[in-house]
């Protein structure tokens, strides 16, 4: 039986408001939680037994997978403290049924990836690996784990978030998915807080362990920020990222209660939630609208989130913006790039702007 164990105990802390009350990989992107994408891959790579590693929030993962499917089990290791993301492997792996020597796929919670995962468990297996991690290459590795390996693929070192120009020694990061030998796994210390990247990645590769990388040229996205996270559920809708639940390519994924006024333009992947309502010349592009959002006439949404039971004012720009659930910004504003609303706030009309005129001076002077 295929195992796995994914890690959702994480904060999320780059993703507030939205975060606040929904852990990172419950938020929904084209039209699923994030973590549905994930499990559904899983599956159809076969695995039939699943241990969610959960902390923050964790009751609303139980509620998520409440009478999933009959082809996987599930079980929960809660952590009442975070453990790391090492012990937080450890402490799942107690709920494992599978002998010593079997291979456990184990994903970080946040990743969007196209990697075929029979083939990085094949792989794993032909090498007899103690760990066998995914690579993939990006453009700027410093928020991430880099993993310089030999030709044979076998890992050189492990260096997590580095600091200097110097630590900078390839472009090759860690993407958050690992094979491990089931006792390689179980011999992570169970009494404390453990990194599986400051500490049993770079312990493994200093003992000579088998440690090898898989790296492949896949789609490929951590979700952990608010742009990601928008460019993340546009490329599953447009069709640049493959997910077992979502339909064919397409400019927008809207919700059969919603209701878009035939002049509005939605596009670039945006997703539009149930029950929401999209004004008349109202214009989104590559943003996700939760449900039961309000937009009004002539605004503009750009590379955004506005979370459930927000609403939009005519005429009003947001661009890399993350508007909290039940907040209102009115007609007329025109947000600064990347701005971030609590839940529930409230900016009058015509209140915010970054170019052009501001409205004139209500007070007399
Ligand atoms: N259960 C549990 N307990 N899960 C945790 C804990 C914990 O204490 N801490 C973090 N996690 C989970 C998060 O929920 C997330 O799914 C995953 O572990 C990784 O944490 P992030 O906070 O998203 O880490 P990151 O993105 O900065 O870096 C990690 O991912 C990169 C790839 O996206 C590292 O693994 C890097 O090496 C890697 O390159
Ligand atoms: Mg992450």
């Amino acid at each position: 039986m295929q195992e796995a164990i994914i890690l959702v105990g994480g904060k999320g802390t780059r993703l507030r408001p939205l975060t606040n009350h929904t852990p990172k990989p419950l938020l929904g992107v084209a039209g699923s939680s994030f973590i549905r994408h994930q499990v559904a891959k899983l599956m159809a790579a076969g695995v039939e037994h699943l241990v969610f590693a959960t902390s923050y929030l964790a009751d609303l993962f139980e509620d998520e997978f409440r009478s999933f499917s009959r082809d996987l089990e599930i079980s929960y290791a809660v952590e009442e403290v975070p453990l790391g993301t090492g012990g937080a492997i450890r402490n799942a792996g107690r709920l494992l049924r599978g002998p010593s020597d079997a291979p456990v796929l184990v994903l970080n919670g946040d990743i969007l990836s196209g990697v075929d995962l029979r083939a990085v468990l094949e792989q794993h297996e032909a090498r007899r690996a103690d760990v066998t991690l995914h690579l993939t290459r990006v453009a700027d590795p410093r928020a991430f784990g880099l993993v310089p390996t030999d030709g044979s693929g076998r890992v050189l070192a492990f260096l997590e978030k580095p600091k200097t120009a110097e630590e900078c020694v390839t472009d090759q990061i860690n993407a958050g998915c690992y094979v491990f030998r089931r006792s390689v796994l179980d011999a992570i210390p169970a009494d404390r807080e453990v990194s599986v990247e400051q500490e049993t990645f770079p312990g493994l590769v200093a003992r000579g362990g088998r440690v090898f990388g898989h790296t492949t040229a896949d789609y490929w996205r951590d979700l952990g920020t608010p742009l990601a996270f928008v460019h993340g559920s546009a490329d599953l809708v447009t069709g640049r990222a493959a997910s077992p639940l979502v339909g064919p390519p397409a400019e927008a994924l809207i919700h059969p209660t919603a209701t878009v006024d035939p002049t509005a333009r939605v596009t670039g992947g945006s997703t539009i939630g149930p029950g929401a309502v999209i004004g008349p010349h109202v214009v989104v592009d590559r943003s996700i609208v939760g449900e039961r959002v309000t937009v009004a006439e002539g605004a503009r949404i750009h590379e955004s989130v506005v979370d459930h039971d927000a609403s939009i004012g005519s005429e009003t720009i947001l661009r890399e913006a993350v508007v909290g659930c039940h907040s209102h910004v009115g007609a007329e504003n025109e947000l600064p790039a990347q701005l971030r609303l609590s839940c529930g706030i409230r900016i009058p009309a015509q209140g915010v702007r970054v170019s052009g005129t501001a409205a004139a001076c209500p007070t007399a002077h």
